[in-house]
């Protein structure tokens, strides 16, 4: 692969407390909702919980040292709101928040630029019991928090990202039931939940503006259906946009429906329309809360699907072939996702993009003489960078990658037989084993950075790139 990137650009992983960290119940850490549903009998696949998870806890230093060896200029992980404010709010777990002191200050020691993920899921139990998602004080609540983490953190960490993912803690937590707190609520109820979060993610971003201690970068992190063209052909490029982008059923892993308030400032109309009754009560002033300009569009991309325009619908989704390659988690291993993802995001919402996770799945264990060999990890990164350096090619600002996942970890419901790592964990011993891919990423970073320095710059504060069609 040519060289594009460019010296500034990101090349980091990206991690989530309680996937990695353990240590559920030391030094006053309290529960949140996944430390609860984890204790449901059936939730999680063979009762597996985060309880010990990679003991990252116990662990931090062994961790930053592979990331060195690595050699990624950034790393992108989560705090656990729960062991910092045991309660949600209030009182202040000085011992929890030490934790991410020593861990900003370990990967800044080693050269690697944090980005801290604000909320990855891990919502404090005590505030569940209060309402959760479905209180309105969650925003305020969020917005405390943040501040406790800003005051303490902004003057080293300058990289944030406020929610992950709220697809999925809305929809398959608040209306499907299959992870954390496990609600299948009625519509109005799982769109309040939602409306609660985009508000909580925008008081998040005036909390960083207002108190960081240096110039900060603030964007978010969400996923959603990708579509690409089956061709080049324009129509193929039109029914691609209208399928990432159509409000298409009752579901919430569309891109619309949390992306258009957040960067344009209102719901999208498909989506009032599809919901009716349902939709969310806007207050006055929310809207300007929830669209609070942003640095960055983090993305949150593993898998796509081919469509290509057709007269009854406008777009109808391409078959894989029979026995095109999947992954162990059985999604389809489609590299343009990457690539057409980023450029109709790029296009739509005008903002820089990072793509904030990217990985895979796959059945990995050490060999006899311990090696951990992944070639399908190698590949799939391979083919997916080039799917990234493409859009870039194309014209979309991007200004770094964070393969999901630094270490094998926990799964959420799949528990932990779902490997991500670029690192294997055996669970019993915590052995840290890097695997081929890890050999792989480290010498494709170093690549990277090893020739004239393209036009990407990253440092410092980012203003919002122009609008640009592809
Ligand atoms: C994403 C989550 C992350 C991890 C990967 C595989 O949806 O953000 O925590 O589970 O999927």
């Amino acid at each position: 692969m040519t060289r594009t990137f460019g010296n500034d650009f990101l090349w980091g992983t990206a991690t989530s407390a309680y996937q990695i960290e353990g240590a559920h119940d030391r030094d006053g850490r309290q529960d949140s909702v996944w430390d609860a549903f984890c204790r449901r009998p059936g939730a999680v696949f063979e009762g597996h919980t985060g309880d010990r998870a990679c003991d990252h806890y116990g662990r931090m230093s062994e961790d930053i040292g592979i990331l060195s060896w690595l050699g990624v200029n950034a790393y992108r992980f989560s705090i656990s709101w729960s062991r910092v404010l045991p309660d949600g709010t209030g009182a202040i777990n000085e011992a929890g928040l030490d934790f991410y002191d020593r861990l900003v200050d370990g990967l800044i020691e080693a050269g690697i630029d944090p980005m801290v993920t604000l909320f990855h899921w891990d919502y404090p139990l005590s505030l569940y019991h209060r309402g959760g998602w479905l209180n309105r004080d969650s925003a305020q609540w969020f917005a405390d928090y943040v501040r406790v983490i800003v005051d303490r953190l902004s003057d080293r960490v300058t990289r944030w990202s406020t929610i992950n993912e709220p697809q999925c803690f809305i929809g398959l937590g608040h209306q499907e039931g299959k992870h954390a707190p496990g609600l299948k609520l009625a519509p109005e109820d799982h769109l309040r939940a939602a409306h609660h979060a985009l508000l909580a993610h925008g008081r998040a971003v005036q909390t960083i503006r207002a108190h960081a201690k240096v110039p900060s970068v603030v964007g978010w992190a969400p996923i959603g259906h990708i579509s690409y063209p089956a061709t080049e052909d324009p129509a193929d490029i039109e029914a691609a946009r209208r399928a990432t982008f159509e409000m298409r059923n009752k579901d919430h892993w569309n891109n619309t429906w949390y992306s258009d308030p957040v960067c344009h400032g209102h719901y999208p109309e498909d989506g009032l329309a599809l919901w009716g009754d349902a939709a969310p009560r806007v207050e006055s002033g929310d809207m300007e809360i929830i669209s609070q300009p942003l640095d960055f569009y983090g993305v949150n991309i593993y898998a796509g699907e081919p469509v290509r325009a057709s007269e009854e619908h406008g777009w109808e989704v391409v078959s894989f072939p029979p026995g095109a390659p999947r992954t162990a988690f059985d999604w389809p291993i489609a590299p343009k996702s990457l690539e057409w993802g980023v450029r109709l995001l790029w296009e739509r919402y005008g903002l820089p993009v990072i793509v904030t996770e990217n990985g895979m799945a796959n059945l990995d264990w050490p060999d006899e003489q311990g090696r951990v060999s992944d070639p399908q990890r190698i590949d799939y990164s391979s083919r997916y960078l080039a799917g990234l350096q493409r859009a870039m090619d194309a014209g979309a600002d991007v200004r770094g990658y964070f393969h999901w996942s630094l270490l094998d970890n926990f799964e959420w419901a799949e528990g932990f037989r779902m490997r991500f790592g670029l690192v294997h964990v055996d669970f019993e011993t915590m052995v840290r084993t890097p695997k081929a891919s890890a050999h792989w990423y480290r010498d494709f970073i170093a690549a990277q950075r090893s020739g004239p320095t393209a036009k990407v710059g990253v440092r410092g504060a980012v203003t919002p790139g122009a609008r640009k069609a592809i």
